[in-house]
């Protein structure tokens, strides 16, 4: 029994891995902005596994707020051995916006937060010689569309380049590819979620579980579900004008 932060972990992805390392007995520090839905979700959590659950309100977009989430993976009492970087949202907005703000607040969410909590988690379980992080990405980081995407391929990038980094430190680094999950994610983005055909959905709890259990297999890139290792195959071997073909169209059915 260990204790493990989940940023975003009242909702979605992070509220399945909260519940999942719950079940299994471990400590919890849960970080998101509402704090009446992390108050909720901690004393439910305590009540049915009798675990400790922290809560910890940070709105992850803003720097002072990360580096208040960033010193807590330092402290040594209480030592937090699994980190997994989860909070974010659909980014639903043309590159060509006059207002790029919601890019903006999605590179800091997803792409800055992430290298600093991994900066940090990182340092402090290689002195420990042990640690899981793992960083939620997703499918659509082989895809192109828009800067969904490509934040998302930084992840998965950047995750392996932590691997390389922590190669033999006792840390494993994993990042997690979902494909579509039902959350709030695509009513957060204004996505239509009838645009996509009910078989690529995937479900939360067996999601969460297969990326567990390919962090403890020693896993660096983890993508549940044979339907979704499948269509990644050839999304990595296809030529890239199919690939932008392809991303055109998902991108065009999707939308109000
Ligand atoms: N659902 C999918 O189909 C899918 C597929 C691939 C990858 N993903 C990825 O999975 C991760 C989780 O998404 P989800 O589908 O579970 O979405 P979700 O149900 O909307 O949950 C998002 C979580 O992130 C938190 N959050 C959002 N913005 C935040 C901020 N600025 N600061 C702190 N916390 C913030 C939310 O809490 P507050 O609102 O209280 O802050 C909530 O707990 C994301 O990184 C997403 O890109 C999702």
């Amino acid at each position: 029994m260990v204790t493990a932060m989940v940023t975003g972990g009242t909702s979605g992805i992070g509220a399945a891995f909260a519940r999942a390392l719950a079940k299994r007995g471990d400590s919890l520090v849960l970080v998101a902005r509402d704090q009446a839905r992390l108050d909720e979700t901690a004393s439910s959590l305590a009540t049915e596994f009798g675990i400790a659950v922290e809560t910890v309100s940070a709105d992850l977009s803003n720097r002072d707020d990360v580096v208040r989430v960033a010193a807590l993976l330092e402290r040594e009492t209480n030592p937090i051995e699994i980190l997994v970087n989860n909070a974010g949202f659909g980014v639903h907005t043309a590159l060509l916006a006059i207002d790029t703000t919601p890019h903006e607040r999605a590179f800091d969410v997803m792409c800055r937060t992430v290298l600093m909590l991994g900066a940090s988690a990182g340092r402090t379980m290689r002195t420990r010689g042990a640690g899981t992080i793992i960083n939620v990405s997703s499918t659509s980081g082989y895809i192109t569309m828009g800067s969904y995407s490509a934040i998302k391929a930084w992840v998965t990038s950047y995750t392996e380049g932590l691997a390389v980094e922590l190669r033999g430190s006792g840390v494993q680094v994993t990042a997690l590819c979902p494909g579509w999950v039902h959350t709030e994610f695509h009513s957060r983005a204004g996505i239509r979620e009838s645009s996509i055909p009910g078989f690529l959905w995937i479900d939360v709890d067996r999601l969460v579980d297969d990326a567990l259990r390919d962090a403890e297999k020693g896993k660096v890139i983890s993508i549940p579900s044979a339907r979704f290792k499948f269509l990644m195959f050839f999304a990595r071997h296809l030529p890239r004008t199919t690939i932008r073909a392809i991303s055109g169209r998902i991108s065009s059915s999707r939308s109000h």
